[in-house]
């Protein structure tokens, strides 16, 4: 940006990193509404946190009552919702946690943006595949049976699109592995990217 000229700080991200002795990064979860996405991405944060690392969990709903309460689920707003989530990781990323992002997310090329803002070595797509008979089936916030009724317009997966990823980190079919298979699975895949230091 013009006449915006970014300081060189002493303390950068390598010695945060090495203070907390892990590395930092995000664990983007998306999919549908009520597939699953907030249980794991909290229960993998639990598991994380016992271990000693530094977390934060960043959820749409608490997100969206908050720094995003301005913006509604048309396309462009949804845009600018992940675009100021993306830019809230990388500082997160920068001041050394492990971040675990959980937004439906449903554009891939919202989910591109994502990944060339906090850069590709230090993001994570994690698909959290349930499918929309199964989300609708559980309805834990009522609101398909207000989207089906169209008290809820341009709602995911039902009145407006859901692009699912061609190439996740790892899928998680909520339908067919437990909580604890898929955070386990989880820890798995990201064990050696966070470099945990036991000492
Ligand atoms: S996103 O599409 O912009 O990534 P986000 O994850 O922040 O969505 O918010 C999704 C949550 O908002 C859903 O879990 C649901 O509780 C609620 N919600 C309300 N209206 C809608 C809608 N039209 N489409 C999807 N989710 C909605």
């Amino acid at each position: 940006m013009k006449n915006v000229i970014p300081h060189n700080f002493k303390i950068g991200q390598e010695d945060r990193n090495g203070a907390n002795g892990h590395n930092s990064f995000v664990l983007w979860f998306t999919g549908l509404s009520g597939s699953g996405k907030s249980t794991i991405a909290n229960a993998v944060e639990q598991a994380l946190f016992e271990q000693g690392v530094k977390t934060y969990l960043l959820d749409g709903d608490n997100v969206r009552s908050g720094i995003n309460n301005d913006l509604t689920f048309s396309p462009e707003d949804r845009k600018e919702n992940i675009r100021r989530i993306a830019e809230v990781g990388k500082l997160f990323v920068d001041a050394g946690v492990v971040v675990l992002a959980a937004f439906v997310s449903p554009y891939k090329n919202d989910r591109l943006n994502i990944e060339n803002t906090i850069g590709s070595h230090s993001f994570v797509e994690i698909y959290v595949k349930t499918s929309i008979e199964e989300c609708e089936r559980r309805d834990v916030k009522g609101l398909y049976k207000k989207a089906r009724s169209g008290e809820i317009k341009d709602f995911t997966g039902i009145s407006a699109p859901y692009e699912a990823p061609d190439n996740p980190a790892i899928e998680i079919d909520t339908e067919k592995e437990t909580v604890e298979a898929s955070t386990a699975r989880i820890l798995s895949l990201i064990q050696d990217k966070l470099q945990l230091n036991h000492e």
